[in-house]
């Protein structure tokens, strides 16, 4: 009789597939069901990259990729993050390239936690995060990130709070899944000052960094100060910026030290993405940026929309997210769990969000809404969500 390992009690289903099982279970009834659950943009990849991949294909670019990820494309990484990030990073011996950011984490993780090791998570934050901490043995320390004044803050008090002898990671996620908020520069030194003093690396997911709105601009920790840059894993992707998400091409920066155990964790498990794949990613990063201003510009009005839809309802706030496509409603004031009412909106009014609770007890009494679909799935997505806040 097989049972599985015992590491593997470690993982969890996300919580997004937890809420798919019980959506199919209502689409096999025959139940009609519209989404504004996933992080999933329904933009189509710009043509300029599909037809990088087609030609790399034609090329024969079917072989094993350099493991490392393929030169052309970890000098594109190099060049971004110089031009855009302000942040130098060697293309030889500082950048891997990865499965997406989902690849990044992990290895990262995996390169970093010892059995014991306390990793400072935000609470709340996307719930991917947990899991690979725990494989690698570590322990999630969950730093209390208040939502005041319309806003989700992840404050040096919290981390202090949260820190104990034990603690050897942060990972931070800004712009930030799901609670909307783009750490400022200000905000962003101070919990980088307090990772420099606590001797902790961090880890920082910056995958929603050209999404930000109203003036906001995402700061990426590694370019604040050289003591900063020595300790941070900079994990990013194609995924969300260039409507990449099936591609499963991501990449991640940092010392030459790190990056060599992490492609060690690499070369035992993906060898990273298909080499067609990584001549699109060079396509993506070196080509014209026209279409990543274009996509902004997109979510801008979906934004906007979502604002506009769900202002005025009874017993619920809207909270305008600074960055990522995400918004939150504070339902605190419903007196009611928020995967309860999450389950009432789905069963009684057919549309699906996710419940703040299931990225962390601080996330408890909000909803999250995505528009990374728009058109009319978002439109009859909102009027549901509507009638069902209305209705209570
Ligand atoms: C914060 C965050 N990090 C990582 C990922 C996964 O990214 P990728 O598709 O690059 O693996 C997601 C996807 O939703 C995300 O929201």
């Amino acid at each position: 009789m097989f049972s599985p390992a015992d590491r593997t009690a470690a993982l969890q289903p996300t919580a997004v597939n937890s809420v798919l099982a019980e959506v199919r279970a209502l689409l096999a009834e025959g139940r009609d069901v519209v989404s504004l659950m996933r992080g999933e943009p329904d933009l189509a990849t710009p043509p300029h990259i599909v037809e990088a991949a087609v030609r790399s294909l034609q090329q024969g670019r079917t072989a094993y990729p350099d493991n490392r990820g393929e030169p052309r494309l970890r000098e594109a990484v190099a060049d971004k993050l110089e031009r855009r990030n302000g942040v130098r990073y060697d293309p030889g011996s500082e950048i891997l390239i990865t499965d997406g950011a989902t690849f990044g984490i992990y290895a990262a993780l995996m390169t970093v936690v010892n059995p014991g090791d306390g990793v400072l998570l935000p609470d709340p934050v996307y719930d991917a995060y947990q899991s690979p901490i725990r494989l690698a043995g570590g322990v999630v320390q969950p730093v209390v990130c208040e939502l005041r004044d319309g806003r989700f803050r992840l404050t040096v008090d919290a981390l202090e709070t949260a820190c104990t002898g034990e603690s050897r990671v942060l990972l931070i996620n800004s712009p930030w899944n799901p609670t909307g908020t783009v750490l400022t520069r200000e905000e962003l030194s101070a919990v980088c000052e307090f990772a420099v003093r606590r001797n902790l690396t961090l880890i920082s997911d910056e995958i929603y960094e050209t999404i930000t709105y109203g003036g906001r601009a995402h700061v990426s920790p590694a370019s604040l100060a050289p003591e900063v840059r020595e300790r941070t894993v900079t994990v990013n992707s194609l995924s969300k910026t260039y409507a990449m998400t099936g591609w499963r091409v991501g990449y991640c920066a940092a010392p030459a030290s790190l990056i060599r155990t992490m492609f060690l964790v690499l070369q035992q498990s993906s060898r990273g993405p298909a080499t067609f794949v990584q001549d699109a990613g060079t396509a993506a990063l070196s080509g014209p940026q026209d279409c990543v201003a274009e996509m902004r510009e997109t979510y801008t009005q979906r934004r906007q929309t979502v604002l506009d839809a769900l202002i005025g309802l009874p017993g619920t706030r809207v909270l305008p997210p600074e960055g990522g496509f995400f918004a939150m409603l504070d339902v605190r004031a419903t007196g009611m769990p928020s995967n309860e009412l999450r389950r009432r909106l789905l069963r009684e009014h057919g549309v699906v969000v996710l419940h703040g609770g299931a990225y962390g007890p601080a996330g408890e009494g909000t909803l999250r809404v995505s528009f990374a679909t728009g058109g009319a799935v978002l439109d009859r997505g909102l009027e549901r969500l509507r009638a069902g806040l209305s209705a209570r």
